[in-house]
């Protein structure tokens, strides 16, 4: 029960002397001395070796073909100013899907040409901000933008590096990938029909444009390897296709993020190295049928490089047992955030395991549900877990996994301030991002 599970947690976790939780050798009740709770603790050291992690995997992976690989941290999972130095720093690129992405990475000095825009709705002002930034690519996502990214960059007096995103007819995540002729979603432009081809066209017809390349995303929490085989097979062939028809061989194939991490013990992630070789020798066996020349590679991580590295940390407050119908018990234990930090229990179902970050117990084991302090009874951070029978108010409970899609999609339901991110590196600690105020969320009202 209170194993930790280093599928789970991040690498700089451990219990130290009477049993408290650690991380990067701080204690887990200094940190919330001196942070408050809830807060989002990140180890630095995990978050940057899963960067470094997926670069040198896919270099490696990709180095006998003669291919080299970007690796795009996708920011929607985690961003801000520090997080964007810190992929940087360890050789990676930054994929931003906003005007307010894009100006985290800016302000943290990340060279235009490592930046790529994404989005399936564009505004003018992001568009404009992109290439007066000169970001590396801008992802154009529907036949429309072809014509208003080209007219941006005319009226600039420059050429916009781009490619197109293609929706494969392969969706996977969660569930087992299904391969769908038709496509019945927002993204991309669909291979079938010959649209994705139309739309390529239309995009070397302006000379405004520069084809960097095609990309495709094909869903997320991915955990078997098949449907990114089956998506880049089709994407290398939609490339052969190209060049088959235009003679334009475009350079490079995104093939996006996904990566499925895991969340409980016992659930296993995909492991990257795995990954990168079964894409590489997919890469390899596609262009060798199809006769072209291997493309240079991106992939846009997200998940799996932030989410392990963090877990939050709340105090417990109520501890309240129900007698179900059935004669069990079930203890509530309500700690003091919930769905404004992490929506995805209510969005998703999405599951979460915990422990108590205080202390090692020995007490039996009893039937919980974590639930938040929000005002709906759908708040629940954890449906079933087993925690120690004598979990009390003023303990603290640690849950792993939250770095992914946890800060990003908080809210302030119930005008609850957003937690802190804290970030533990070298036996120390700083806030990267820090609490917010209820002074905050006042200074938006208009009187
Ligand atoms: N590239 C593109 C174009 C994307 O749309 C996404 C995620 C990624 C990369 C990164 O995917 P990742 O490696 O993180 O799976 N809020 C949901 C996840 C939504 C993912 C959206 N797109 C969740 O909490 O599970």
């Amino acid at each position: 029960m209170t194993d930790l599970d280093s599928a789970v947690w991040p690498m700089g976790v451990t219990r130290a002397a009477g049993g408290v939780l650690a991380v990067g050798g701080v204690d887990a009740r200094a940190l919330a001395a001196e942070y408050g709770t809830p807060a989002w603790v990140v180890d630095e050291t995990d978050f940057r070796a899963r960067a470094a992690a997926f670069r040198e995997a896919f270099t490696e992976a990709f180095a006998p073909l003669g291919a080299t690989v970007d690796v795009y941290y996708a920011g929607k999972a985690f961003l801000c100013t520090a997080v964007a130095r810190w992929v940087t720093e360890e050789g990676l690129r930054l994929d931003t899907c906003s005007a307010g992405e894009l100006a985290v990475a800016i302000r943290a000095g990340v060279p235009g040409p490592d930046i790529g825009l994404h989005g399936n709705n564009k505004s003018d002002g992001e568009i404009a901000r992109a290439l007066d930034y000169g970001v590396g690519r801008i992802v154009l996502d529907s036949v429309p933008e072809i014509g208003r990214v080209a007219d941006a960059a005319a009226q600039r007096g420059v050429r916009a590096p781009v490619m197109l995103r293609i929706t494969t007819g392969v969706h996977a995540g969660g569930h087992e990938f299904i391969a769908t002729a038709h496509e019945d979603q927002k993204f991309g432009v669909a291979i079938a029909g010959g649209q994705a081809l139309a739309a390529l066209r239309a995009i070397l017809a302006r000379p405004e444009l520069e084809l960097l390349g095609i990309h495709c995303h094909i869903g997320s929490q991915i955990r078997e390897v098949a449907a990114f085989e089956a998506t880049a097979r089709r994407m290398l062939e939609l490339r052969a296709e190209l060049v088959a028809r235009t003679g334009v061989l475009v350079p490079e194939v995104d093939l996006g993020g996904g990566y499925g991490i895991s969340y409980l013990p016992g659930e296993r992630a995909l492991p990257i190295g795995v990954a990168a070789r079964a894409l590489a020798e997919t890469v390899d066996t596609v262009c060798q049928e199809l006769g072209t020349r291997v493309p240079r590679i991106s992939i846009e991580p997200g998940r799996s490089i932030a989410g392990p590295s963090t877990f939050t940390l709340y105090r417990v407050g109520v501890v309240k047992p129900v007698t179900l119908e059935d004669g069990t018990v079930r203890t509530y234990v309500s700690v003091d955030g919930g769905m404004s930090d992490n929506p995805r229990p209510i969005m998703y179902g999405a599951e979460y395991t915990a422990v108590i970050a205080n202390r090692v117990s020995a007490a039996t084991p009893v039937l919980c549900r974590v639930v938040g302090k929000h005002c709906e009874s759908g708040d629940i951070v954890i449906r079933d877990i087993r925690l120690p029978g004598d979990i009390a108010p003023g303990d603290l409970l640690a849950v792993p996994g939250t770095g992914a899609y946890g800060r990003s999609m908080a809210s302030n339901y119930n005008h609850l301030p957003r937690p802190p991110v804290v970030a533990v590196r070298d036996q120390a600690s700083r806030v990267i991002v820090r609490r917010e105020t209820v002074a905050d969320l006042l200074a938006l009202d208009v009187e």
